[in-house]
């Protein structure tokens, strides 16, 4: 098929989706596929959901641009001011963005620029973890800590320190939990003394790893530590939940479930649910305080910033999430999926860890299960489970190329929307089922 747009495979024949209506997606040829992913962890409400399609054409009459550097609009203003009310020890003020890439980009600024108004030029670097993802624009995917993406750009990324991720089921540092002391999470202090302690601005962290080793949840004292880590050198604490923000993991915020206060988070994804893009940056009191007390300004600023449009969206959605108390049956549901996963891998002896939490599951796939030996790259493993599953009309995404240290290793990712049923949710099970037999079968 002949296409204009520069997809990401140039190759390839993608379906086109033409209709989308609570769980389910609709193709041109007809297929319904149960999207088991919300898009890209992105869907919350389900798709479709007239309460906010009327409003949005309600609303697009009314207002559709302001710039953020001459106005503010109603509508930046209350969703700021709710997204503060979600979590005020975390949350003091909102800066609004376009995508995750974007809001980590303003992060890493704010940081910098948090900094220079306390007095402290030198402080420039962001420290991150190896087999993170963060962004695709340059200085996110410097960030990130994805190897297939970033070697073609290389030359182009700005340098940062990377430490070894708290990923138990292949512990960088080859120990095992608790024997380990949490050694990882050390690892923190021994690259900010490395670096030097005045070069360093602040540490960026996915709370639950996303994509690049899908679902991993760090041990309970792993951000404790990190956080005092942090406190110790004077280093801001960011922590990017794009992805598992917006009570993806059965609370408003990961890092919730480890009782700790970044100093900015970063939001994005199911913000908007997906009918519009947008982003959100939080900064904490201590960082809004060092700006008013320096010079009152951010050096930063997008075309579509707050715009008024975009943040209506984000209003409605969140009206919508609350009103049909969707954050409250994601825990619930969460244990659900992974009781049914981890039923699978009883069954499966592919299936070498089941992870994650609330509506935010892995499993890693493994051709030793004794051995945590991987597949080799080019027997396909998860292209081979992503299009079984569709074919049997469940959508689930592939894990990128990174659970092995970052070159190749299986795993299959899972983010359905809020609404997901535990009936559906034993779909997804046996659809994951069907898919491995028949894969098992053939190996
Ligand atoms: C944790 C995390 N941060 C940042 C991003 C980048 O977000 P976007 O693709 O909206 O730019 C993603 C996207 O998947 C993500 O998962």
């Amino acid at each position: 098929m002949s296409s204009s747009v520069f997809h990401r495979d140039l190759r390839a024949a993608y379906p086109s989706v033409v209709s989308a209506e609570g769980m389910y997606l609709t193709t041109g040829s007809g297929q319904r596929i149960l999207d088991a992913v919300g898009g890209a962890s992105t869907v919350v409400l389900g798709h479709g959901v007239r309460e906010i399609t009327d409003a949005v054409a309600r609303h697009g009459s009314e207002l559709s641009f302001t710039y953020g550097a001459t106005f503010t609009n109603p509508w930046q203003e209350q969703l700021a001011e709710a997204l503060v009310a979600m979590n005020p020890e975390i949350a003091a003020r909102v800066y609004f963005a376009s995508g995750g890439s974007e809001g980590v980009e303003t992060a890493v600024k704010m940081a910098r620029q948090y900094h220079l108004q306390c007095g402290r030029p030198g402080r420039h670097k962001v420290i991150a973890r190896w087999q993170s993802f963060h962004g695709s624009t340059l200085a996110t995917l410097s960030l990130s800590g994805r190897p297939a993406w970033r070697e073609p750009f290389l030359p182009l990324l700005p340098p940062a320190p990377h430490i070894v991720p708290p990923y138990c089921y292949r512990c960088p540092l080859g120990q095992a939990y608790p024997g380990c002391g949490v050694a990882c999470a050390d690892d923190l202090e021994r690259t900010i003394v490395m670096e030097g302690p005045d070069s360093i601005a602040a540490f960026i962290a996915e709370p639950v790893i996303g994509s690049t080793v899908t679902a991993v949840v760090p041990v309970p004292e792993y951000y404790r530590r990190i956080r005092e880590i942090c406190d110790r050198y004077d280093v801001l604490f960011i922590a990017d939940e794009v992805l598992t923000g917006y009570g993806r993991t059965g609370r408003w915020l990961a890092i919730e479930h480890w009782g700790v206060a970044p100093d900015i988070v970063v939001m994005g994804k199911g913000i908007s649910s997906g009918y519009v893009p947008l982003a959100a940056v939080l900064a904490s009191q201590r960082v809004v305080d060092a700006f008013t007390a320096g010079s009152g300004t951010f050096s930063h600023g997008f075309t579509y910033s707050g715009n008024p449009f975009c943040t209506f969206v984000g209003l409605q959605v969140l009206r919508y999430a609350l009103a049909h108390q969707l954050f409250e049956g994601v825990a619930a549901k969460g244990q659900h999926l992974r009781t049914a996963l981890g039923h699978l891998a009883g069954r499966h002896q592919i299936i070498g860890d089941v992870r994650g939490l609330g509506l935010f599951a892995g499993l890693e796939i493994v051709a030793d299960r004794a051995s945590r030996e991987p597949f080799p790259e080019k027997a396909g493993l998860t292209r081979r489970i992503v299009r079984g599953a569709l074919e049997r009309g469940v959508l689930i995404l592939p894990g990128v190329a990174g659970a092995n240290y970052g070159r190749g290793g299986d795993h299959i990712h899972l983010s359905p929307p809020y609404i997901i049923t535990p009936a559906e949710i034993d779909l997804v099970a046996q659809v994951l089922d069907e898919t491995l037999t028949e894969i098992e079968a053939s190996l």
